[in-house]
């Protein structure tokens, strides 16, 4: 809570309240220095990858690493907890280890990933993506923020160089574990500390509608092909297509140009849709994407559909988790989680697993996102254990 304490003016949104942290902006490099600073003050290496991830490494980096880490990105106006609490928690698990005597003989890290939320460049999890391939550096380097900067510019402002990006087989080859620990995002777990078991398929679409741009008084309704229409149908649509434990959110539209006494010319409007696999995933965007075009044509307008992200089923490692489970007790429930994680991505190539900590309201995303200090305490206690378990 002192470290979560230390950056909590950091990156404050006072229009939407909670946090906007995103990838390679002025607030999320101020936390990345925080963070280098916080670890070399424990004697541990910093050193970024090419792909704008930081690393702090107890020993020497080599095979068969233990790797811990989260995020230290936000969604807009997100709360204290996603993403920080698991780079505070894995300081100070480094600070109990060194109280507990232990020296590992495997090397150890801490790593903080770039704009895992997407919040500025739309795509989730991008420093993990990039490291394991599962973005094209060319296709993540022409990403554009709101204001028209484009992912390559940002991260060569920021010191890294977007042509030397991508697949990084030898950090990912030398990785033997990583266990990500981050605040539960639902009502799924009833006691402090449990493990995460599989995360939803994923992804996200962009709608975007087209029609005629006009005066607002001057239109008659009949000549009107107003984009906004079919947009709020295919709300609707999302709600209604959402059925089995699917979901489907709208959580971002645009109107352009965006005047309140202006037909707008085109709507952009984002989808993301989870369900439990692939094909169910499909199926509920195809049944959003069919009403979405039936409700286009009505109105005389136009929509071109744009798959931005996509990420199948995530089945955490059993191997590893039965490990963990070992060292923190039988009883450690898990728990399937619909948020996304780069541990979900580091998933597919390495043994992967997560420790979740209890969230007692099940809000997260948003400013009042919370989970009790007692709570956090038991989350490091128990990645502090993990880690001793998995590097000694
Ligand atoms: C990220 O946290 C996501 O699940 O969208
Ligand atoms: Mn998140
Ligand atoms: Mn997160
Ligand atoms: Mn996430």
């Amino acid at each position: 809570m002192t470290d979560l304490q230390d950056i909590a003016d950091v990156g404050r949104d006072r229009r939407r309240g909670g946090y906007s942290r995103h990838g390679f902006d002025k607030v999320e490099l101020e936390l990345r220095a925080w963070f280098a600073e916080e670890a070399r003050r424990r004697g541990l290496d910093v050193r970024p990858d090419r792909n704008g991830n930081l690393w702090a490494w107890w020993g020497k980096p080599g095979p068969g690493a233990v790797i811990t880490g989260s995020h230290l990105d936000s969604v807009p106006g997100g709360g204290a907890f996603d993403g920080p609490l698991g780079v505070v928690s894995a300081l100070q698990a480094v600070d109990l280890l060194r109280a507990r005597g232990f020296t590992p003989s495997k090397p150890l890290a801490i790593v903080v990933f770039v704009e895992e939320e997407g919040g500025r460049f739309g795509v989730a999890c991008l420093g993990s993506r990039l490291m394991t391939g599962a973005i094209a550096p060319e296709v993540a380097a022409k990403l554009t923020d709101a204001d028209g900067v484009t992912f390559g510019e940002a991260a060569h402002a920021s010191g890294f160089d977007p042509l030397r990006m991508g697949r990084d087989d030898r950090a990912l080859g030398s990785i033997g574990a990583f266990v990500e620990l981050h605040v539960e995002q639902g009502r799924g777990l009833d006691v402090p500390v449990g493990l995460a078991s599989s995360i939803l398929a994923h992804g996200r679409w962009r709608y975007t509608f087209t029609g005629e741009g006009n005066h607002a008084g001057a239109t008659l309704i009949e000549d009107r092909r107003d984009p906004m229409l079919p947009a709020a149908q295919m709300v609707l649509a999302a709600r209604r297509a959402a059925t089995s434990g699917a979901r489907a959110t709208v959580g971002r539209l645009v109107p352009n140009p965006g005047g309140t006494n202006v037909i707008p010319s085109s709507v952009d409007v984002w989808l993301d849709a989870r369900a439990d696999d692939e094909p169910r995933t499909r199926e509920v965007v195809d049944r959003i994407t069919s009403a979405a075009r039936a409700a286009a044509e009505d109105e005389g307008c136009a929509v071109r559909v744009t798959e931005e992200s996509w990420g199948g089923t995530v089945h955490f490692d059993p191997g590893l988790m039965a490990d963990i489970r070992g060292a923190l007790g039988s009883d450690t429930p898990d728990l399937p989680t619909g948020a996304g994680h780069d541990a979900g991505i580091l998933a597919a190539h390495v043994p992967t697993a997560m420790l979740f900590v209890r969230n007692p309201t099940g809000i997260s995303h948003a400013p009042d996102e919370f989970a009790e200090s007692d709570d956090c305490a038991a989350g490091v206690v128990a990645l502090a254990t993990t880690l001793e378990h998995l590097a000694r």
